[in-house]
């Protein structure tokens, strides 16, 4: 039987980017959908649920995206929700790379230090990478300060972990000015920063300061870098005494991952695919 994969996409034109994995990903069919609210995706999601026998139904999937990570998370929910008994399709949820890109962040952290344990910064910790990185990190084990130029952000970031992980190690803390930027990096074997596109969140000289530092991954590719110094093309390039990965150094492994997560959606009709699960993936794809 053919696999379909229904992509439901909350910007107004579906996502070429998740269109290319699709296709890269293997399935035989893509419906793509822009413009989707949890208010019109009902008729959707039941158009996939009836039409093909219970036993049937692992070879139809859905994958939710679009570039507003909130309103893609409002629409993953709103799916679920019109699922019912063993009718059910699978469905990832990747909305602006979010989970993919964390996962693949901090398994490749993971290849390069014990992350139980250890003290991770994850800068720029409260958009929607930084949180699944943060929880991720946490979820191994590690001591994650979540970094945030308002404290408030930070702790509220912390909250929001605390609530799925409540046994997760966190600390807010603010990175804006000096004291507080030299304090947030006091002691960190990892950094991550998980800041907006183009948006300095630590210069050179700070970094090469931290005699700590094993691991420092930068997840933005739009100059100037998060972290000054580290090339986008970085692929655990040795810097100054740390492992270094820059956005594009950390892209091919997210692409596997997003391919491999489009793929073990049709292993079963009951998959949901987020943060967690999309890092359990890696996981096995990279032999860990
Ligand atoms: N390599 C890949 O495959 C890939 C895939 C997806 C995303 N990305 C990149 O990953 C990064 C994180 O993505 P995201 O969607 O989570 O980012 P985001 O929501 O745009 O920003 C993350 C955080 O950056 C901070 N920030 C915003 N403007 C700033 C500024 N001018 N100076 C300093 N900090 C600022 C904000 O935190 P506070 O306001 O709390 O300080 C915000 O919550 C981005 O650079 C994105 O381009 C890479």
């Amino acid at each position: 039987m053919r696999t379909i994969l229904i992509q439901l996409d909350t910007d107004p034109l579906a996502s070429t980017f998740d269109r290319v994995v699709a296709v890269d990903a293997g399935v035989d069919e893509l419906f793509s959908y822009g413009g989707m609210t949890p208010e019109t995706v009902v008729p959707l999601v039941h158009g996939a649920m009836f039409t093909r026998a219970p036993g049937e139904l692992k070879h139809t999937a859905i994958f939710v995206g679009g570039s507003d990570v909130a309103a893609g998370e409002a629409l993953f929910e709103a799916v679920q929700q019109a699922f019912f008994g063993p009718l059910r399709v699978s469905v990832l949820m990747d909305s602006n790379g979010s989970n993919t890109t964390a996962a693949a962040a901090v398994l490749l952290a993971g290849g390069h230090l014990a992350l139980a344990g250890a003290e991770a910064l994850v800068l720029g910790g409260t958009g929607p990478v930084g949180q699944r990185a943060a929880e991720l990190l946490a979820r191994q084990g590690a001591n994650v300060r979540v970094g945030s130029r308002f404290a408030t952000r930070a702790a509220a970031t912390c909250e929001a972990i605390r609530r799925e992980l409540p046994e997760a190690r966190l600390q807010p803390v603010a990175t804006a000015g000096d004291a507080g930027l030299n304090a947030a990096c006091r002691g960190v074997q990892l950094i991550i920063a998980a800041g907006a596109a183009g948006a300095e969140l630590l210069s050179a000289e700070r970094r090469r300061a931290i005699a700590t530092l094993q691991v420092a991954i930068d997840l933005n590719a739009v100059p100037p870098a998060g972290l000054a110094g580290i090339e986008p093309t970085d692929k655990a390039r040795e810097r100054e005494g740390a492992i270094c990965y820059g956005a594009i150094g950390v892209g091919g492994t997210k692409m596997k991952i997003h391919r491999a997560a489009v793929q073990s959606l049709f292993e079963a009709n009951d998959r949901v695919l987020e943060t967690e699960a999309v890092y359990r993936i890696g996981e096995v794809l990279l032999g860990r």
